[in-house]
């Protein structure tokens, strides 16, 4: 389970820190999410736990007509995010829960989001807000992971940890698999009609160049299920499970790369707010 929380503490830092290499896990996802998002209209759009700022900076280069802001709750992400902005006029970032998120000015008539709606404490509540913040009939755009067991970047790490040890990712909030159920995600987007799923299917790469096994092993011990694992299990199992993730990640190293399937839904809503 990853919350509010952890992305406040160890987790929000780990990503600022490690931005980079999560931008390269998401990178094959992210011109899907830039097409969809590219048939939507919005000239306020907000991106909605934006990290460390790939997707607003896009959107903004994309739309010079329209007014990006990033919001994030982790303070490192969004410095993170400013620090490889620049310039860019119509782009903005600011500290925020998007649970209790206030638009500075006019109202947003686009939500947009990779992968950072699946951490609220409350998401009936918190989409409620967004919508209720929306200007009428806004529009919203997002992906999140389908299920754990299409997501082999998670469920082949989780078979490596010892018996008893409860699984690192679960289909239930908060966390990266909470909207896998179209069901469960339907529930959760209250103050929202008109919602669509459409599933991609992408590389998730974890490793890549001069020593893409060593730099994939870098990668999960700092980011994801992994990481956890490392910092929690005691001594020899530890030991064990590194060993273990050794042999997975090369045995998933092909062409210079370490990469593992991964599967996500686009999401598409319409805010019933008019
Ligand atoms: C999996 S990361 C995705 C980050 C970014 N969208 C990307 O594609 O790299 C999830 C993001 O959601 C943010 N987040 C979690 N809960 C949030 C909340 N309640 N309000 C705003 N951001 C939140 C986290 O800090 C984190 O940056």
């Amino acid at each position: 389970m990853t919350g509010a929380q952890e992305w406040l503490g160890r987790v929000g830092q780990n990503w600022a820190a490690e931005w980079e290499r999560t931008d390269r896990s998401f990178a094959a996802l992210t011109p899907h999410l830039l097409a969809a998002i590219a048939l939507e209209p919005g000239r306020r759009v907000i991106d909605i736990g934006c990290g460390a700022g790939e997707l607003s900076i896009a959107l903004a280069a994309a739309r010079p007509d329209a007014h990006l802001t990033g919001i994030d709750i982790s303070a490192e992400l969004i410095d993170a995010a400013r620090s490889r902005a620049g310039d860019q006029v119509n782009l903005s970032f600011a500290v925020a829960d998007a649970a209790s998120w206030q638009a500075d000015d006019a109202a947003p008539d686009l939500y947009v989001s990779r992968h950072g709606v699946m951490f609220f404490t409350d998401p009936p509540a918190a989409f409620a807000h967004l919508a209720s913040k929306a200007a009428p009939g806004a529009r919203m755009v997002f992906s999140c992971f389908r299920p754990a067991s299409e997501n082999l970047w998670a469920t082949e790490i989780a078979r490596l940890l010892p018996p008893g040890k409860p699984a690192p990712a679960a289909d239930f909030p908060p966390g990266p698999f909470a909207f896998a159920d179209p069901d469960q995600a339907r529930r959760c987007l209250q103050g929202w009609r008109d919602v669509t799923f459409q599933p991609l299917d992408f590389a998730y790469v974890a490793g890549s160049g001069a020593n893409p096994v060593a730099d994939a092993v870098s990668f999960f011990s700092r980011i994801g299920p992994a990481a956890a694992a490392i910092r929690t299990l005691p001594d020899q199992a530890r030991a064990a499970f590194e060993r273990g993730l050794l042999e997975l990640v090369q045995s998933r190293c092909v062409g210079g790369r370490v990469c593992f399937p991964a599967a996500a839904w686009l999401v598409t809503a319409t805010a019933d707010n008019s």
